[in-house]
């Protein structure tokens, strides 16, 4: 059997297109050392094939193996984590984000995951008045610490004075970015009142409490919070509201009737 398939290797030629030839010819390989070659390449196409499919029964058997305590967390702590005003004991891996604490613990949603990175603000609370990504923030960090979220800014029923002028200016249109939005805009009111300083203060010797920010303070001061649908004059616009304490005109209008019949007309 050995000598047929001897025999019938040197008898049937492979077939090779021109572009094959041509590259087989360059590299010097005819004859016996041209099939010695293609068969080579042949196996080790086939044990790559093999090795994808083995790779994937491995791993196949080993999930149905893992042990019964899989679900043990590896790097365990216990910490308490006060939260819009009520403290939450929480038994968590040491390496869990702020934010997947607040979404995966203590199903507090209304907290957005963006980016994960530090990069589009939709994750931003307040941790004792201060605005922090949660993202970036390890909860086993803030333990003892007063964290509010958007769920925490309501009281009695009644809405934060920031969440009646994001309605009312209509700040928000998909509102993914809104609660970080709006806990940034909230802490932002506190660092005005305290004269902290941003990129664009003009005099960092003379700071002052109270401060009373322009548009493009306020801008500047919001570039951490990203909307993706472009609500941005409207935000400030709602911010200017609660921080002048003076009732800012909407800066749009539903359409007239008169202005709909032109439309329907052009
Ligand atoms: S999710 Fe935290 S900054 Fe984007
Ligand atoms: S309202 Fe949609 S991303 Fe800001």
């Amino acid at each position: 059997m050995k000598e047929i398939k001897k025999w019938k290797e040197k008898v049937e030629p492979i077939n090779l297109n021109e572009d094959e030839e041509t590259i087989l010819n360059q590299m010097g390989l005819k004859g016996s050392t041209r099939r010695k070659f293609l068969k080579q390449v042949t196996a080790a196409s086939l044990s790559i094939c093999a090795s994808n499919y083995f790779s994937s029964e491995v791993f196949a058997n080993s999930i149905h193996k893992l042990p019964d305590n899989a679900g043990v967390l590896m790097n365990e702590i216990k910490l308490k984590l006060r939260v819009n005003d009520l403290v939450k004991p929480l038994t968590i891996d040491s390496r869990t984000s702020l934010l997947d604490a607040l979404r995966e613990h203590l199903i507090l949603t209304g907290t957005k995951k963006g980016c994960d990175h530090g990069q589009c603000g939709a994750c931003t609370v307040i941790i004792d008045g201060k605005r922090h990504l949660s993202c970036l923030t390890l909860a086993a960090t803030c333990e003892n610490k007063a964290i509010t979220t958007i769920e925490g800014l309501a009281k009695d029923g009644k809405m934060h004075p920031m969440q009646e002028a994001f309605l009312k200016h209509d700040g928000f249109q998909c509102g993914y970015c809104t609660p970080g939005q709006i806990c940034s805009a909230v802490a932002l009111l506190e660092e005005a009142k305290n004269g902290d300083a941003s990129f664009v203060t003009d005099n960092l010797k003379q700071m002052q409490r109270n401060l009373k920010l322009s548009e493009e303070e306020i801008r500047e001061r919001m570039s951490g919070n990203i909307c993706r649908c472009g609500a941005y004059n409207n935000i400030v616009q709602a911010f200017k509201q609660v921080h002048s304490g003076n009732a800012e005109m909407p800066t749009w209008q539903f359409a007239t009737k008169e202005q709909m019949e032109k439309a329907k007309g052009a």
